[in-house]
């Protein structure tokens, strides 16, 4: 039998800010296959980005236990979250999030540095053909500002993808797109699932963009409602 990349057992998440505490995830139990695109959903508010945080490790459950390959998280040091983030899994953000004054080609070389045993050349010849292949072989030198949105996101799809990572994580990715646009970037992105086997996890709030995934998790309060799978 296949084994999960990713479970949380009764993961709860509480943030606690001036006196009042918000549940955002309560008792969430799930898990994750190799190669499955995961899609998540549910209304603003739901606890879609705060479960996505935690999957990438960017933050700890208050509650509950977070398995990655069966190892549980929670007993990793930082130096070990890190290392851990920067080998295993890619992210894609809402707005980008590229370094505004860095070429391309140096924003899908960051992560690199912080990788511990990439090397600089070989990297950068693989940067070079992921901007190829996206599109943007002519591009390498341009600053994020001088490339349209789709761009940009492909760009930082180009940057998720250079450590080689198992698992990419992406929060509303088409959410600043216009619609063909972000049809684009979902075509990419399930491409990637397809020809490299990456695991896909997709947070969006619209219904139809839900329905590519062949594991579809619905939220409502910080609650698993629904779990379908293909
Ligand atoms: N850093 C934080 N501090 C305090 N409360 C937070 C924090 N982050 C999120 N929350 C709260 O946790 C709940 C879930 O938020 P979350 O951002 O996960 O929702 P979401 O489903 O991603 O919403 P959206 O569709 O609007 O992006 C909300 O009530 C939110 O206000
Ligand atoms: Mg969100």
């Amino acid at each position: 039998m296949k084994k999960p990349l990713v479970e949380f057992r009764q993961v709860e998440k509480k943030y606690f800010m001036d006196g009042v505490t918000v549940k955002a995830l309560r008792e969430v139990s799930f898990q994750i296959f190799p190669a499955e695109i995961v899609t998540i959903v549910g209304p603003s508010g739901s606890g879609k980005s705060t479960l996505l945080h935690l999957l990438g490790l960017l933050d700890k459950p208050t509650r509950g236990e977070i398995f990655f390959n069966g190892k549980a998280t929670s007993r990793f040091d930082d130096y070990r979250l890190a290392r851990f983030r920067n080998q295993t899994i890619g992210f894609v953000f809402q707005q980008f999030n590229l370094l505004p004054r860095t070429s391309v080609l140096e924003n899908v070389l960051l992560p690199v540095w912080y990788h511990p045993s990439l090397e600089f050349s070989s990297a950068t010849k693989k940067a070079r053909e992921l901007l190829k292949e996206f599109g943007l072989g002519e591009r390498l030198n341009h600053f994020p500002n001088q490339l349209s949105g789709g761009e940009q996101q492909r760009t930082a799809i180009a940057r998720a993808l250079i450590c080689d990572p198992q698992i990419i994580l992406a929060d509303e990715p088409t959410g600043n797109l216009d619609s063909k646009t972000g049809q684009e970037i979902i075509k990419l992105l399930l491409q990637l699932n397809k020809k490299w086997g990456k695991t896909l996890v997709i947070v969006t709030h619209d219904n139809q963009l839900a329905q590519v995934g062949d594991h579809r998790l619905y939220l409502k309060d910080g609650k698993i409602i629904k779990e379908k799978r293909k």
